[in-house]
């Protein structure tokens, strides 16, 4: 029997069995069933892209398979081959989005479509949301694509409309685009782009239709005003769509960082020890110490936030920052179960099944009686729709745990993800850009030990078996007496 006081948990007692087989590796949740087009709406420089893209990545974290569709990639390559073949390049300033222009009209058309059919046929070859991201800016062109959507059983359709009347956000989306190298206006001076590109939305206005609560109310659809101020969703139907709903009403794009740091160094971090709740080290109080200085350089007067998972080497580390503080269950570190409280070789020795399975999948793979990364990411959802929220806030918590919300911000994959490098004595700085994050890290001159376990090579794991062959299992033979009675609450 396991207490899991000790761990800051509420579940009491739990049985955990010796006998038992290796811990398990989690498939996948299945989401097969899941099929849903996206439909962007709204005027150039609304940020489209920027919610498509912000999409892409929370569900991609959350194992869908997700695609971005963008109609304008599809035109600039149409016409650079066209280009190519002929010698010279069409016209593709702003008088092609010239409503009058019927001839670069029924282009457009075509190539919303072609976009259009080439995401069909990818959901139905297994993707679960497929982003088509594109102006879709007149009724009659929703109700096009509504239609033949119409014609595909099993696809679910929403529209998301980004309606921006802030006109700094628009400039600033604006001066992204010119700003960014973007192929529409490769070698033109800067000024030049942005009058091209401010006529062309021009052209978009004089036949834009945002969507309307009476002749709109058959359609499922989700409008964002200035992203963040005012969301009105409609018709939404199932639970992915709910999802999705309720990850944009938490966005905003008020400028702002996101602080990670690990706790300082604790005594099991010197022992090489693995979860347990113990107090920090001599040189984790000195982190502790000087964390509240290197704050306040960083952030002077700003408003901060500080959240700490509720074990108590973080709850220690953050103890002298003067500003709110909120404990998180979601942010305790991953459980390692009948593992918690032993070093990576007493887990080798011990239980050799399980240390391989580790190395051989260390995303999946699941502590018995404990937590894999995969079910750390789940746990975390709620920690990243309340970040999305928030302005800045500083995240005192663990290894794992931030490896996960690490991977959100930089949308790295689940084979990285266990592997990230966060080390102790360092605060991480993430600041949201209109593409992923900026990132900047302070390392405090503090000495700490090194927790990280590099990526196995296969001759670790062949020495692992050899060393193996003269032990007992699991089954038979008990771990030793694992300490963790020193450190109980
Ligand atoms: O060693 C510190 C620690 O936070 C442990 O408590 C935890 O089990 C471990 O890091 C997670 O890192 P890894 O997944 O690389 O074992």
């Amino acid at each position: 029997t396991i207490n899991h006081r000790d761990r800051g948990h509420d579940l009491g007692t739990k049985e955990v069995s010796f006998g038992m087989s290796a811990g398990s590796t989690i498939e996948k949740p299945d989401y097969s069933e899941a099929k849903i087009v996206v439909a962007m709406v709204g005027l150039p420089a609304r940020g489209k892209s920027y919610l498509s893209n912000k999409l892409q990545r929370y569900l991609l974290w959350l194992e869908y398979q997700v695609k971005v569709f963008n109609v304008g990639q599809y035109r600039r390559q149409i016409y650079r081959r066209m280009a190519e073949e002929s010698g010279h390049k069409a016209d593709q300033s702003s008088n092609f989005f010239d409503t009058k222009n019927e001839e670069a009209s029924k282009a457009r058309e075509a190539m919303a479509s072609e976009c259009l059919e080439d995401l069909i046929r990818w959901l139905k070859a297994g993707g679960n949301v497929g982003i088509h991201d594109a102006t879709n800016s007149t009724r009659k062109r929703r109700k096009a694509l509504a239609d033949r959507i119409k014609r595909e059983p099993g696809l679910k359709l929403l529209f998301i409309e980004s309606l921006c009347t802030d006109p700094a956000v628009i400039a600033a989306n604006i001066a992204v685009k010119v700003a960014s190298g973007d192929p529409d206006y490769d070698g033109q001076p800067p000024e030049q782009a942005e009058r091209d590109f401010r006529e062309r939305i021009k052209h978009y206005e004089e036949s834009y239709e945002p969507f309307d609560p009476e002749l709109d109310k058959d359609q499922t659809w989700c409008q964002m005003v200035n992203v963040g101020k005012q969301v009105t969703v409609n018709r939404i139907d199932g639970y992915l769509q709910s999802r999705i709903a309720f990850y944009l009403m938490n966005l905003h794009l008020t400028p702002r960082s996101i602080y990670f740091t690990r706790h300082g160094e604790s005594q099991y971090n010197v022992e090489g020890k693995i979860g347990g709740d113990a107090p920090l080290s001599a040189q984790g109080e000195k982190y502790m110490e000087a964390l509240p200085d290197l704050i306040k350089k960083k952030l002077g007067d700003t408003p901060l936030t500080v959240w700490t998972s509720t074990l108590r080497r973080t709850i220690q580390t953050a103890s002298l920052l003067p500003y709110e503080k909120l404990t998180w269950k979601s942010l305790d570190e991953l459980d390692a179960g009948v593992c918690d409280g032993m070093t990576y070789e007493e887990i080798a020795e011990y239980y050799p099944e399980d240390y391989n399975a580790r190395d051989d999948d260390k995303f999946n793979y699941r502590y018995r009686g404990g937590e894999s990364y995969r079910d750390v990411v789940i746990r975390l959802e709620p920690v990243i729709l309340e970040l999305e929220r928030q302005e800045n806030i500083l995240v005192v918590c663990h290894q794992a745990v931030l490896r996960c919300l690490y991977a959100y911000f930089h949308n790295l994959s689940q084979e990285e993800l266990p592997y990230i490098k966060i080390p102790l004595h360092t605060v991480i700085k993430l600041t949201p850009k209109a593409y992923g994050c900026d990132e900047e890290r302070f390392t405090l001159p503090i000495e700490a030990v090194d927790t990280t376990r590099p990526r196995p090579t296969r001759l670790d794991q062949l020495k692992v078996e050899k060393r193996d062959l003269g032990t007992l299992s699991p089954s038979t033979s008990r771990p030793p007496s694992r300490g963790r009675g020193l450190y109980d609450a």
